[in-house]
């Protein structure tokens, strides 16, 4: 196999060039364009950060309220594609359906947009359209009324209401509890060449339509190693309550090499510390129980299990820290997020740093098709070997 170098999971391995999100794993650091996510978390918005990581600066006062006024435009949903929603099972997991439903954007909306463009109409019409789809599949799997987006309301406020204004109780908007969805989904907005962003260049790198490149990306980001950690967690935590096991047996099956028991919510490829944005979730988690009023048993034993797994020494030697889906589920269901539409929660986050690194990598002329190699490991020649003689 010559120079090539083996390398599982490109662990070791620089794919493209970015200029778009700092990450120093060993520090703890996160930076979306130099910003850090801490000066984000508090100061911005969520769509402001999208056009950050887009266009590469934070916009002027009109670029933003351009920006707003084109995701208000652009909020409605071909209502022929209502007819996908209602043929679906009831139980299709929400992550199947947007992965869907954005492949089907490229036929419903087959206009792309000028590449040159800063913030171009294509991108405004996935990251409007997104949140009114995702919210789309739950009124459907609720058996609801679609709710239309309201042209009054912000990004964030907007999907809170199509997600929970109903004919009987309408939605009464908490600005409090917008803030911690603008937070939330800042945190989420890019985060380097992780798994699905991977798969967004990757796919992308065949130079097929963005709606299919960022599909790709929504399906990698299902996994329970990836995106789908923030549900994984919560349903592993809510097994720890209903079934009484104490924190010390929960440490000890994770340490079981015999046993694929992982303590999710745990770990990272690059960071080897605590994860900046689970800083950040964990302080979210008691602004916004204190907002609801409510009292998260599932809060209490995510606290012992950090507190016991950081003092264990398996946990301490493999550098295994809370990462951002670790505390990310009990922000959601204080929001009122049902659990199966955690890692949407997710994908709407993820959508401006898939765009911009899609962006990034068209636009470099140095980028070639994506074409790993191998280290071939079967019989480089075998014979043919007729039906009848074969056993
Ligand atoms: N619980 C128990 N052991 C763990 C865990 C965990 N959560 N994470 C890693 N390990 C062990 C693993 O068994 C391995 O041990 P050994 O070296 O003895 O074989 C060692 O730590 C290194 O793990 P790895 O799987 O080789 O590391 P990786 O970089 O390939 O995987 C990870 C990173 C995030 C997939 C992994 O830590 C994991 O599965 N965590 C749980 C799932 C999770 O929380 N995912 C969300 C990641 S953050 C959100 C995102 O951006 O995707």
């Amino acid at each position: 196999t010559g120079c090539i170098t083996f390398d599982p999971g490109y662990g070791n391995t620089g794919a493209c060039k970015s200029a778009i999100t700092y990450m120093d794993g060993e520090k703890g650091i996160l930076r979306y364009r130099g910003i850090p996510i801490e000066q984000l978390a508090e100061k911005s918005t969520f769509v402001e950060t999208a056009y950050l990581l887009i266009v590469g600066r934070l916009p002027t006062s009109e670029e933003l309220t351009r920006t707003s006024v084109m995701l208000n435009d652009f909020s409605l949903v071909h209502e022929n594609m209502k007819a996908f929603y209602q043929n679906y099972p009831p139980q299709a997991h929400p992550m199947g359906i947007l992965a869907a439903m954005v492949n089907a954007m490229r036929s419903f909306y087959p206009e792309l947009t000028d590449l040159d463009e800063e913030m171009n109409n294509t991108f405004l019409r996935l990251i409007s359209k997104i949140r009114t789809m995702a919210a789309m599949s739950y009124k459907f799997s609720i058996g609801q009324r679609v709710t239309y987006p309201q042209p009054g309301l912000c990004y964030c406020a907007n999907f809170l209401n199509m997600m929970f204004d109903n004919d009987v109780v309408p939605y009464h908007v908490d600005q409090d509890l917008v803030r911690a969805l603008n937070v939330f989904w800042i945190l989420h907005a890019d985060h380097e060449q992780n798994c699905s962003t991977t798969a967004v260049r990757v796919v992308g790198s065949g130079r097929v339509n963005i709606y299919s490149a960022i599909s790709a990306g929504i399906s990698a980001l299902w996994g329970p190693l990836h995106g789908g950690a923030n549900q994984a967690v919560i349903q592993m935590l809510e097994k720890i309550h209903k079934d009484g096991m104490t924190i010390d047996q929960c440490i000890a099956k994770a340490r079981d090499r015999e046993d694929p028991f992982r303590l999710m919510g745990f770990g990272h490829r690059v960071y080897k510390t605590y994860d900046p944005r689970g800083k950040i979730m964990k302080k979210m988690c008691d602004i916004v129980l204190a907002k609801v009023k409510r009292d998260d048993p599932l809060l209490d034993i995510a606290l012992r299990l950090e507190e016991a797994a950081l003092e264990d020494s398996y946990f301490k030697d493999k550098h295994l820290y809370p990462n951002v889906d670790f505390y990310a589920g009990i922000v959601l269901r204080a929001l009122g997020i049902p659990t199966n539409m955690f890692t949407v929660m997710f994908a709407i986050g993820r959508l401006p740093g898939w765009i911009a690194q899609w962006k990034e990598d068209m636009a470099d002329p140095e980028m070639k098709i994506s074409r790993p190699r191998q280290i071939y490991t079967g019989n480089t020649v075998n014979d043919y070997i007729p039906i009848d003689q074969r056993r």
